[in-house]
């Protein structure tokens, strides 16, 4: 049995590379759907779609459980999924499988509280305002999950999106690194505008970006927090395996890279990432 990674992409390397550093005799297979890539721009009903068509090839895998290490399927698709897919798919195929996202450890991670704890006393004198800044996707951005679940939780952190429509797709494309420092200035000097300064803290809260996080550290005020999804994600992973033996991870260190698109060699932005080489099986 094997833990599952899905993302459009090459972006959930970035949660994957964690996962496999808390869990490293786990079994793993990332599937990246690299023919419909990028999912930021896609119509809702399309994402979920999409979603549900990567969960069900890594659960054909043998995967127990999959996390989605893509913000835009998380914030758009998962809910659907987990209400009204997996609890009819799980007596279809008649093994326990879930299917978890990471955003809910993101939040946890930003506001230092756990899921399940809302803020008891809305209306308290707040004395100092926490601005935190999100970088995302346009479905992320647009689906609004960061505000709606962080303004449940604390009154004190004023969330800011910004969406960044074509920056997962020049990730992917391995586009010029000066051409990525551009477009990141740009993305964070229009966030410090609407906000009228500087945020607090910041979410690269797309998992494509976290590739890039030098040219985002380097673009915002130094020394900016950035809160770390994937680690976030892969230390929650870990506690929700301890506390649920019927997902079985397996033990043997076993490793799949598989893609929708075409099989071979990652780009160099994903393999210097990675550190090393990465060969894609085309699925
Ligand atoms: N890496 C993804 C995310 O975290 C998706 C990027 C895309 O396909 O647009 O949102």
């Amino acid at each position: 049995m094997a833990i599952g990674v899905f993302d459009s992409g090459i972006g959930g390397l970035s949660v994957h590379r964690e996962l496999v550093g808390r869990l490293p005799d786990a079994n793993f297979v990332y599937l990246a759907d690299q023919a419909m890539t990028p999912y930021g721009g896609r119509p809702g009903e399309e994402i979920v779609k999409l979603t549900r068509a990567g969960c069900e090839r890594l659960f054909a895998q043998g995967c127990d459980l999959v996390i989605l290490a893509c913000n835009t399927a998380a914030a758009v698709a998962l809910r659907r999924l987990q209400q009204t897919w997996l609890p009819d798919y799980r007596k279809r195929i008649g093994r326990p499988v879930n299917v978890l996202g990471i955003i809910v450890p993101t939040i946890e991670a930003a506001t230092g509280l756990p899921w399940e704890q809302e803020a008891a006393h809305r209306g308290e004198k707040i004395e100092r305002l926490d601005v935190l800044g999100i970088f995302c996707t346009a479905a992320t951005a647009a689906s609004r999950v960061y505000e709606i679940e962080i303004d449940k939780r604390r009154q004190d952190v004023a969330v800011f999106c910004e969406a960044c429509p074509s920056l997962a797709s020049a990730i992917e494309a391995d586009a010029p690194r000066a051409d990525l420092a551009r477009a990141i200035d740009s993305h964070v000097a229009s966030l410090t505008r609407r906000i009228g300064r500087p945020p607090d803290r910041a979410i690269l809260g797309c998992t494509h970006y976290e590739i890039t996080a030098d040219l985002f550290r380097a673009a915002l005020p130094p020394g900016t927090p950035l809160i770390h999804q994937p680690d976030a994600t892969a230390a929650a992973v870990q506690l929700y395996l301890s506390r649920h033996p019927e997902y079985d991870p397996g033990q043997d260190g076993e490793r799949r890279f598989l893609t929708t698109g075409q099989g071979g060699r990652q780009n160099g932005l994903a393999e210097r990432f990675w550190g090393g080489p990465l060969t894609f099986e085309a699925l």
